[in-house]
């Protein structure tokens, strides 16, 4: 596969024409806060990300809080004298409350401090696009959007998104600004984004990138109970519940159907895990993570798998 083959949208309304699938950051923040993937090799990760955008790839989706800053600062040595460089998107409102947890801000004051300390991270004049993390606390909803929007107008950023947000949540933020973009869980584990947001998005116009399509992992074929039971205490799926009986189970007998998918289009579990939420006719592109360069080949080649009505009956016969 090379540049050339790699399948393309546009972002919404916001004139980006970005590939289908996209390098989600937050593994590569690596260990020493609460939400951390356990050890992270910083070459393995500029590595992967040479890799994607060997590949085609064009943007990369990270947020302050991954690694406590960290991940921002890998994006940006390893978009050091890359030309052209890759859209870099990014999000504020998660930050850092001592100690290796994490509190919420949408306070204006904090969202000024987190957009500064991102831009210097990230070695950039401008951020692609913004986006809010989660909507906490609900009340500064307000207080954020109107923060958002005077970033894009002053230019420090150039379109802004949310995430995390639900219908109700998308319109108080609309009613001060357009929201450009949104960013909703989206996999066969977590489909919920269905019901709603993403049927809204559709008829709004919004652009939809979808996080953790492979459900941060558990959906890629190589997390067997052997897997989840050597992972680190500092991986934080070690504590997550569709990572535990009984959810697992079902999670794995869904791995099992998308294998049999796989086979057909001789490609792997967790591409047509992707490929799965890019049908959604909603849905722009697919954040994917990644750690290491060999893990990026047999996913991004899910930007360009179709599946037929068969392969998407036999992966709902759940
Ligand atoms: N807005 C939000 O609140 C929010 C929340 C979650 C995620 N996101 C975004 O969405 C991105 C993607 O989500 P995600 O990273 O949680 O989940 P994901 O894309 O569903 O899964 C990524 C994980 O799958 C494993 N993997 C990757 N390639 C593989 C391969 N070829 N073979 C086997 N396993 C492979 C890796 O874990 P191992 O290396 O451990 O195997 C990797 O970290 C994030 O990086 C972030 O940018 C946003």
């Amino acid at each position: 596969m090379d540049q050339a083959t790699l399948k393309t949208t546009q972002l919404g309304a916001t004139g980006l024409e970005i590939t289908r699938v996209g390098f989600g950051a937050w593994a590569i923040g690596g260990a020493g806060w609460e939400f951390g993937w356990g050890a992270q090799d910083d070459d393995d990760s500029i590595a992967a990300i040479h890799r994607a955008l060997q590949l085609g790839v064009n943007w990369i989706d990270t947020a302050a809080v991954y690694g406590l800053g960290h991940s921002e600062e890998v994006v940006r040595r390893a978009l050091e004298g890359v030309q052209p460089r890759p859209y870099v998107f990014t999000k504020a409102s998660r930050v850092d409350g001592g100690g290796g947890r994490v509190v919420s801000s949408l306070e204006r004051d904090s969202i000024r401090r987190e957009v500064e300390a991102s831009l210097s991270r990230l070695g950039v004049d401008v951020i692609d696009l913004y986006q809010i993390h989660w909507p906490r606390p609900d009340e500064d909803l307000e207080e954020g959007w109107s923060t958002f929007a005077e970033l894009k107008a002053q230019g420090l950023v150039r379109h802004i998104g949310v995430s995390n947000f639900d219908v109700a949540q998308v319109r108080r933020a609309q009613a001060i600004a357009a929201v450009e973009t949104l960013q909703p869980p989206y996999s066969l584990v977590t489909p919920a984004a269905e019901r709603e947001i993403l049927p809204f998005a559709r008829s709004e116009g919004i652009g939809v990138i979808v996080y953790a399509p492979m459900s941060s992992g558990l959906l890629t074929g190589a997390m067997t109970r052997e897997r989840i039971a050597s992972l680190p205490d500092d991986d934080w799926r070690k504590r997550d519940a569709r990572f535990q009986e009984p959810a697992l189970s079902e999670h794995l007998a869904t791995v099992a159907r998308l294998q049999a998918v796989a086979e057909r289009h001789d490609t792997t579990a967790g591409a047509v895990a992707i490929a799965w939420t890019l049908q959604n006719p909603a849905v722009d592109g697919a954040i994917v993570g990644f750690r290491r360069p060999e893990q990026v080949d047999p996913l991004v080649v899910a930007a360009n798998l179709e599946l037929t009505p068969e392969d998407l009956a036999e992966i709902a016969a759940a």
